[in-house]
């Protein structure tokens, strides 16, 4: 096939930046596939807004089954958000052999079994790059480059919402409320910002995470969260004062126990590297017993980092679809059949 047909779950700040890439990588991403890409339908929520679509024959839906019962759409790019509606649309796409790549941790976080269960039955893909950490590679390292070994703890910020909100504090004495609207109007914050202030964006990052990187099932509700709703400018000032800086930082530790994650703020001696992580960075630092440390550190949110991380992973969905090898990738077998297990 010499044309990989997509179907288009969303043209927000992501799918937009979708697009983009799609069209100005174009050569190069027919040089690596060997095929073109084309995104045929955009499933949106409101028809009438003003949209960049990527050619005239993309057509725009409010009908998810115009893309999940297309025949001739091979991948669907959920690019959304939300999660009982986006999980049902996206099981169906599977049931119908669609190759899934998605952006929303929500999602994997809350529904990784079924998920799972339902890509492995159906021999889909389904790769999620983007759902921790944005643009910055952390879900392919863990899975891949670091499979030889026992991940013991991952610790870092994960969250660009809040990095960004608390790096405006520190720096410019920034208003909470304020930066906040920033960081909603360069598109970092989740559609209810809630999840990310509060910290359970951070915390279905971290369990996704430690799923991964422990190789074991873990229960969203088991990460203990505190967000930065309470953190003041004057916790911020004074902490400076001391030398300190404050983070929203994400632990998972993996013990003959089990595993225990967390998400705080947290004081930072001012030249730990974690506090010179600015803006919507994220970084995230994971210790092997074999490899020792290991740091990933880059953009953690935004349109063409997070985009750049949806369309790499539509890269591998299409090599698997050529090598005849789709279903095979980004799932741990393991994962699933101790996920299961549990669920049972
Ligand atoms: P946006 O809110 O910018 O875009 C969401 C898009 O999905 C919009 O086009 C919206 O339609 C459409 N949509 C939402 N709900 C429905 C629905 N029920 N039916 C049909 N269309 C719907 O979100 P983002 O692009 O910021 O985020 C998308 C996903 O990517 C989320 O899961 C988010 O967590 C994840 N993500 C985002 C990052 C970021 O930096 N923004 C980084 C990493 C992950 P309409 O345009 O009509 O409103
Ligand atoms: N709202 C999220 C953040 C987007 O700020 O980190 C990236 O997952």
């Amino acid at each position: 096939k010499n044309t990989i047909t997509v179907g288009l779950l969303g043209l927000g700040t992501v799918g937009s930046g979708v697009i983009e890439i799609l069209n100005d990588h174009k050569e190069s991403i027919q040089h690596k596939t060997g095929c073109d890409v084309t995104i045929t339908k955009v499933l949106v929520n409101d028809l009438s807004k003003p949209r960049h679509l990527p050619n005239e024959t993309t057509q725009l839906t409010d009908r998810y089954q115009d893309i999940t019962e297309d025949p001739e759409i091979d991948v669907v790019v959920e690019v959304m958000g939300g999660i009982d509606h986006t999980l049902s649309i996206v099981l169906e796409a599977m049931e119908q052999g669609k190759h899934i790549v998605t952006a929303n941790k929500d999602l994997i976080a809350q529904h990784g079994a079924q998920l799972f269960e339902t890509s492995q039955r159906n021999s889909c893909d389904l790769y999620y790059e983007a759902s921790v950490a944005g643009g910055t590679p952390i879900i392919r390292p863990i899975l891949d480059g670091l499979s030889s070994d026992r991940i013991s703890k991952m610790m870092g910020i994960v969250n660009g919402t809040t990095n960004f909100i608390l790096d405006k504090m520190t720096r410019e004495g920034a208003d909470f409320e304020s930066v906040l609207k920033e960081a909603q109007d360069l598109g970092f914050a989740e559609a209810d910002p809630t999840a990310d202030v509060d910290g359970l964006d951070a915390a279905r990052k971290m369990a996704i995470l430690s799923i991964l990187g422990f190789s074991m099932p873990f229960n969203l509700e088991d990460v203990s969260v505190k967000g930065i709703r309470g953190t003041s400018l004057s916790d911020i000032k004074y902490a400076k004062q001391l030398g300190y800086s404050i983070k929203l930082i994400g632990i998972a530790d993996h013990n003959e126990n089990g595993a225990s994650v967390s998400v705080e703020p947290t004081l930072l001696p001012v030249e730990h590297p974690l506090s010179s992580v600015h803006d919507e960075y994220n970084a995230v630092y994971v210790y092997g017993d074999a490899v020792g440390e290991t740091m990933f550190y880059g953009p953690g949110a935004g349109k063409l980092p997070t985009a750049t991380a949806v369309v790499s992973d539509l890269i591998a969905v299409i090599k698997n679809l050529r090598l005849g090898v789709s279903g095979t990738a980004y799932v741990q077998p393991q994962f699933t059949k101790q996920l299961k297990s549990r669920k049972d």
